[in-house]
C-alpha cells in the first residue's frame, strides 16, 4: 500500500489562531512573526469565548478577531462548518490551536488535514487531554515537556512535529512545572510554524521529517 506524503508549502503563509484563554502561545507566534522569523501573517484570531484574554491581546495588536458562541449551534459539526467558512473566506493556510479548549470535529480536521497544529504541555503520547502537568506529577515521571503536533480526529494523537524536554523536580507543583514547560512551548511552537512555511515539514505516516 502506498503511503500518503504531505509536504508543507514554501510561501508567505496566512495563519488563523484559535484560543480560549490567556493566549501566551499566540503572543509567542506573533512576536516571532514581528521579529521576521516566520514568513507569515496572522489573518484571524478566533475564539469560542468572548472574554478570552488572548482576544484582547489580538485587538491591541491590531489583528482581526472573531468569536462564535457554540451554544447557538445545534451540533459541534455545524459550529465547525461555520468556522471553516471563515477560514476559507480568508484563504487560511495554517490553523494554530493555542489553548483552544474545544475538540475539533472531522469537519475541520479533514478540510485542514496537516494544516492544523496544536501545542500540548506534555511529551505525547504520555498524558493527553486535560491537566497534563498534574498527570505528569501524579505519575511520578522525572521528565516531561511540550509537544507540537498536527491535529487529527483523535485528540492529542496526530503526527509529532517538535518536542522539548524539561526535568520534573521533587518539589515541583503543578504551577512550577507548567511554567518550566511553558517556556519551551514558546520556543518550539513558533519554530514549528517557521519550518512549516519554509516548506520543510514532510509527513510520512506518523512521522514528520524536517527536510533541509
Ligand atoms: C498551554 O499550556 C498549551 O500547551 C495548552 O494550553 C495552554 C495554553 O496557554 N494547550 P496559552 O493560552 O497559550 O497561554
Amino acid at each position: 500500500m502506498s503511503q500518503e506524503i504531505f509536504r508543507s508549502p514554501k510561501k508567505r503563509g496566512r495563519i488563523a489562531v484559535f484560543l480560549s484563554g490567556r493566549g501566551s502561545n499566540f503572543r509567542a507566534i506573533h512576536d516571532a512573526i514581528l521579529a521576521g522569523k516566520i514568513n507569515a501573517e496572522i489573518v484571524l484570531v478566533f475564539s469560542n469565548r468572548p472574554e478570552a484574554p488572548g482576544l484582547a491581546i489580538a485587538r491591541e495588536r491590531g489583528l482581526e478577531t472573531f468569536v462564535l458562541n457554540p451554544k447557538l449551534y445545534p451540533t459541534k459539526e455545524e459550529y465547525d462548518r461555520e468556522i471553516l467558512k471563515e477560514l476559507l473566506k480568508r484563504e487560511v493556510d495554517l490553523v494554530c490551536l493555542a489553548g483552544y479548549m474545544r475538540i475539533l470535529t472531522p469537519v475541520l480536521c479533514q478540510a485542514y488535514r496537516y494544516r492544523i497544529m496544536n501545542i500540548h504541555p506534555a511529551l505525547l503520547p504520555s498524558f493527553p487531554g486535560l491537566n497534563a502537568q498534574r498527570q505528569a506529577l501524579e505519575w511520578g515521571v522525572k521528565y516531561s515537556g511540550a509537544t507540537v503536533h498536527f491535529v487529527s480526529e483523535e485528540v492529542d494523537m496526530g503526527p509529532i512535529i517538535l518536542q522539548a524536554v524539561v526535568p520534573v523536580f521533587q518539589d515541583d507543583t503543578e504551577d512550577s512545572l507548567a511554567e518550566r514547560i511553558l517556556k519551551e512551548e514558546h520556543r518550539i511552537y513558533p519554530e514549528a510554524v517557521r519550518l512549516f512555511f519554509e516548506g520543510k515539514l514532510e509527513v510520512r505516516g506518523r512521522r514528520v521529517y524536517i527536510i533541509d
